[in-house]
């Protein structure tokens, strides 16, 4: 499947946020995408990334003040992330961010989601869904590294909303995209906000991202082959 490219212009800013493209960025982005890297340095760049995505995707939340007393006696008038937030990573691919957002916020409520595409109908098929009983009250970040098509995420984001997730406060939190997805899920969900650390050119016929980083799951995991 070779399509032409969609523009994404017009969501830059609004709904979809990419993260500053600095040299230090395409450096991680080299190490992961090159077809030769070794797993353990996969996962530890890869971890890198996720881990700006997720900053990114926490700079989209409410704060509330929170003043503190500083070391030397005085009040520092701050900030923190306001209650009722929450973590979904879609199943598997998006276990690797969990670990990299349970680091940043230990104790964060974590539900699960697991869709896959079903082989003979080619759409998008419910295995496993836990959530927060309250997550209709709670700001979610959505978490998944890749979004292709865009079957998943759309399929992802109609459940959360059917258990009352209101589509302003969730986040999609995803480390390569292309605008195909983009394009899916901005236009099902415009109030839906997408941080993502790069936008490829396409999908190819396999409905692979190119260049694109291959089968994020296998190399992750080392399931491969
Ligand atoms: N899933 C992946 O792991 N890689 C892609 O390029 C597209 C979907």
């Amino acid at each position: 499947m070779t399509t032409p490219t969609l523009s994404v212009e017009k969501y830059l800013g609004t709904n979809v946020h990419l993260l500053p493209q600095t040299d230090q960025l395409r450096a991680l982005h080299t190490l992961i995408r090159d077809r030769n890297a070794r797993r353990e340095d996969f996962v530890l760049h890869s971890g890198r990334v996720i881990r700006r995505v997720i900053e990114a995707g926490l700079d989209l939340l409410p704060f509330e003040p929170y003043d503190v007393r500083t070391p030397v006696g005085a009040t520092y008038p701050g900030l923190r992330l306001a209650a009722g937030l929450c973590g979904v990573p879609v199943l598997r691919a998006g276990e690797s961010m969990e670990t990299e957002l349970r680091a940043v916020c230990p104790g964060i409520p974590i539900g699960k989601i697991l869709i896959q595409r079903d082989p003979t109908t080619k759409l998008p098929r419910l295995y496993y869904t836990k959530l927060p009983g309250d997550i209709a009250e709670r700001h979610v970040l959505l978490l998944d590294p890749m979004l292709a098509t865009g079957g998943t995420a759309t399929a992802s984001i109609e459940l959360l909303l059917e258990h009352g997730v209101r589509q302003s406060h969730l986040v999609f939190v995803n480390l390569i995209t292309v605008p195909e997805g983009i394009t899916a899920v901005c236009e099902r969900f415009p109030e839906v906000r997408i941080v993502t650390s790069a936008i490829e050119r396409r999908l190819n016929e396999n409905a692979y991202m190119v260049p694109g980083i291959g089968d994020f799951g296998d190399r992750y995991f080392g399931t491969e082959g």
